[in-house]
């Protein structure tokens, strides 16, 4: 995807593909991230559980807590933590919205010298 960047952050989607309770589900980069939304605000995860590597693009959502649809293993969305074993986690990005988008904080790329 072509993102427009400003100071390191990426423009990901407009505000309104996002709605409360709901998830958005990216590639950037070769990264599987997942946009969600609770309680109005926008959080970003990485979409790779650390047991298999199944997506998050299904699985229930409730409050924070999003359960991977293949074995149930459930993560905070706002700090990636598995809740039985807080010491594996999802990558977290920081992400905001400002004027009608979603932004989120990437990290650093690695130059191309030939693009
Ligand atoms: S792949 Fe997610 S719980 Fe097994």
């Amino acid at each position: 995807m072509t993102l427009s960047m400003a100071n390191g952050w990426a423009r990901v989607a407009a505000s309104g593909e996002l709605p409360e309770g709901g998830r958005l589900a990216l590639t950037i980069d070769g990264q599987r991230i997942l946009l969600l939304r609770r309680e109005g605000a926008p959080y970003a995860i990485e979409n790779d559980c650390p047991h298999l590597g199944c997506t998050f693009t299904r699985g229930a959502f409730e409050g924070y807590a999003l359960t991977c649809p293949c074995h149930d293993w459930t993560f905070d969305i706002r700090t990636g933590a598995f809740d039985l074993a807080p010491e594996i986690a999802l990558r977290t990005y920081p992400c905001r919205e400002q004027q009608g988008a979603l932004w989120l904080l990437l990290p650093e790329r690695k130059e191309h010298p030939h693009g």
